[in-house]
Parts: C-alpha cells; structure tokens; sequence
C-alpha cells in the first residue's frame, strides 16, 4: 500500500473501497489555493516562534509556491494516498524541498487545517457573491427609475388588486435583496474567523502566534475562541447555505411572477432571446427556462440546508469525519447561487416590458378601493363606503359593464354625495400616486425607494 501521514501505529492494510470512501481530493481539489495559502502563513507562524529556521520557512513558503504553480497549470499529478487536498500538498511539498517539508505540520492537524482552508475559501467566494447580488439590485434600481411611469396591476392571491408600477414591483424584490445583502454582510466576519492554531482540538503548543495568521490570511473576524469549538464548528456552512437557500427562495418568487407575467394569458413582459429556449415541437414557443431553473434550484437548495443541518445535528464535540459531508453541498450552494445570481441579473436587465398589456390588465374594478376612499374624504365611515363601493361593483356586474362606466348620476342613486367630480377616481396613476407614504406605490415613493436603495449600496 502507499504511505500515509497517519501510518505509524498501523499495520494492516487499507481496504481498496474505503479508501474511496473515505477520499475527498475529488471534491475539496477546488480549495487547493487556499490550503497552500494557510500552510504558508503558519509556516511562518512557526519560524516567529522559533520551530523553523527562516531558511526552512523560506523553503516550506517557496515550495509551496511551485505546487501552487502546479496546480494553476494542471500539471499537479495526483497519487495513490492523496486521502484529501491537505495530505496531497504536504506530499507534494516534501517531495520537492526534502526534510523541512516533514515540519510544517508542527503542531497543526488536519482539523484546524480543513476549517480553515474552508473559511478562507468561503469568505473569498462570499465576497464575489456580494457583488453580483449588488449588480442585481443596481439593476433592478435602475430600471425601476426609468421605467417608473409604467403601471400594472397590483394582485393579492394573484387577483387583480390595485394598480402599482412597475417599478414599486421591482423594489418589492430589491428590498428581499437588500436583506439577503444585510445577511451576507453581517456572515462575513463569522466566516472569516480563524480556527489555525486549534491543533486537533486543544490548541497548540509551539504557541504559534494567532493573531499574526489571522491578519497573514485577511480573516477580518479574528480567531475561533475555542480550540475544541474551532474544529467542531460548521456554522460557518449552515449559515452559508441558509443564505444562499433563503436568496435562492427570494429569486424563485421573483422568478415566479415574470413566469405568469410572461405567459400567454398576461403578456406583461417578454423573456429576451438570451434567456429563453424553444420547443423541440412547437415552432411558435419560447419558454422561461433561466426563471425556470432559478425556481428549481431554489427548491434543490432546500436539500442542502436539510443536508448540512443533519449532517451536523448531534455528532460529538470536535472533528468528526461525518463533516466531511458537508462539502460538496457548500460547494453546489455557492455554485448554484453565483450563477442564478448573474442569470437573474442577465434576464432582469434585457426583459423586455409591454406597458401596453399591462395597462390592459388593469381595470376600472381595481379602483373599487379608491371610490370608497372618495366618500371617505367626505366623512363617511370607511366601513359604510367599501359597502357602498360594493354596491356600485354589484351594479355594473349586473348591468355588464366597467366600473368606471357608471355616471355619477349612476353612483348617486347607491350615495347622495357622489358629486360630479368622482369621475376623476378613474386614473389608475392617480391611484398609485394617492398613496404616497414612504414605501407606497405613488412615483415620488418609488423614486425615494430608488435614491435610498442606491446610498444603502453605496454606503455599507
Ligand atoms: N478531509 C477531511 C475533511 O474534510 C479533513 C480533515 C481530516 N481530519 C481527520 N481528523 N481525519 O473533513
């Protein structure tokens, strides 16, 4: 058999499916920079504490360079007993620079090793994560301003409701975006939190010199305050993919409406050919795969989160390898977000909007809420006027015609203080700009939305 790092007290053999089973180098390969990265600054944790000479750290740091260079081309060939990424680089790195190789690994474990690799990824992809869910809202606010004058219907339990713009409904969805932005900030520094120095569970004793390879690796959160928590704890992975699960679920309801705005039946807006594809039979089709995929791997993610929290859900204080798990669902998380991100932001910022449609989607009904409110104004109790207002509905039903059909001699036979100039109750904009409180739907609003939106951007 080949050689392993644990090997000492072993004298059987390994059997063959165990070693596949227990491999992870297929899935934790993509860490390979960040794993170098953290053994580098420890090695010079270890020369400042005198357990290396500078000469063996400069040759540990420069070793690691070329297997980093190794990597990048894709010349790193792995061997049989590369058990995971952390044992395949020391491998590697002892093989080119000898002795000192064997010395990196002073008082470290692979347990604050895989943590820390880990965060230092996780927190590199968070960051680029962040910025296309920033490009995505930046987009939404973009067009929300220039297309703010675009009314549509409003819908509660998908029936028309009230008019809204276009625009207020693209806040809606930036404002779930805003909040998954607040999350992920305020994840970041618990990502970015070191666990190096741990050793396997019950810290180090070269007294390697924390601090310093926190700042070496930009961990902006500091370091782990337990040895035994630091390598026991995946929060760090379950937090992650809660957020990416929750944006997903932001995206897929956002995703949702543009679905039915874009069927046949509403035809409010129209997927741009970059986002769409055809039928195999249907010559006519174009369907909303981009939204349709975005819908499905929010559901997928759901799998994730339940995944990682079982994963973890009662395994004993500190490292065990049922951890291991945990991997490849962070990985497919982040994946899986960064590229529905962009998509979203691809489809949103070439969707090409009918106002037309919408406009006829909106129907003088839809204002059944402003005629009540018209009485009101003339001190008639709200619950007397949505009566009265009800019974206006019930007229032009039975006499098959629109709401805003009816005269105010009409409207005067329900209510003597219709006067004539409740017909200026049938403007949808008019409406939407009525309710002009801060996050109403009136276009100051919506512009204020926007403004404050684009500072929130600019300022944290
Ligand atoms: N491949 C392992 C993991 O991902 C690394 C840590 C192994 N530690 C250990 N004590 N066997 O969890």
């Amino acid at each position: 058999g080949t050689k392993k790092l644990w090997g000492g007290r072993f004298t059987g053999k390994t059997d063959p499916l165990m070693e596949k089973f227990n491999e992870s180098l297929p899935v934790d390969k993509r860490m390979w920079a960040e794993d170098i990265q953290g053994s580098q600054a420890y090695a010079k944790a270890l020369a400042k504490a005198g357990i290396l000479t500078q000469e063996e750290a400069k040759s540990i740091v420069e070793g690691l360079d070329t297997v980093a260079a190794e990597w990048r081309a894709g010349e790193f060939v792995i061997k049989a007993g590369d058990e995971d990424i952390h044992t395949a680089n020391e491998r590697r790195l002892t093989e080119l620079i000898g002795a000192a190789g064997g010395k990196l690994h002073t008082g470290r474990s692979r347990n604050d090793q895989v943590a820390t690799d880990t965060r230092l990824w996780l927190y590199n992809e968070l960051q680029v994560i962040r910025k296309a869910l920033r490009e995505l809202i930046r987009v939404a606010c973009d067009r929300a301003e220039a297309e703010a004058d675009v009314l549509m219907p409003g819908f509660t339990h998908l029936q028309n409701a009230q008019p809204v713009r276009w625009g207020h409904w693209l806040m809606a969805h930036c404002a779930s975006w805003q909040r998954d932005d607040m999350r992920l900030g305020d994840l970041l520094p618990r990502v970015a939190t070191l666990p190096l120095g741990s050793g396997a569970l019950a810290g180090n004793p070269f007294l390697v010199d924390r601090q310093f390879i926190a700042e070496e690796l930009g961990f902006i959160g500091g370091v782990c305050p337990n040895s035994m928590d630091a390598v026991s704890d995946r929060d760090f992975v379950a937090e992650t993919v809660f957020f990416c699960a929750l944006h997903l679920v932001h995206l897929s309801r956002w995703a949702e409406d543009l679905i039915i705005y874009s069927s046949g039946a509403f035809g409010f807006v129209q997927c741009s050919d970059a986002y769409a594809t055809g039928s195999s039979l249907m010559p006519q089709k174009k369907n909303p795969d981009a939204l349709e995929l975005i819908r499905g791997k929010a559901g997928k993610m759901q799998g994730n989160l339940m995944g990682v929290m079982a994963v973890l859900k009662g395994t004993p204080t500190t490292y065990n390898k049922d951890f291991q798990e945990c991997w490849d669902l962070m990985f497919d998380a982040v994946d899986s977000l960064h590229d529905s991100t962009r998509i979203a932001t691809g489809v949103l910022s070439t969707i090409i909007i009918k106002p037309e449609a919408m406009m006829k989607g909106l129907s003088s009904e839809m204002l059944a809420t402003d005629l009540a409110e018209y009485l009101v104004r003339k001190n008639v109790p709200f619950r007397e006027t949505h009566h009265i207002s009800g019974a206006a509905v019930k007229m032009a039903e039975d006499r098959g015609c629109a709401l805003s059909d009816l005269t105010p001699a009409d409207l005067r036979t329900i209510h003597p203080l219709f006067d004539d100039d409740v017909a200026a109750v049938w403007d949808f904009a008019r409406s939407a700009d009525a309710r002009d409180t801060e996050g109403g739907a009136s276009k100051r609003s919506l512009l204020e939305q926007v403004a404050k939106m684009r500072k929130y951007l600019e300022l944290s």
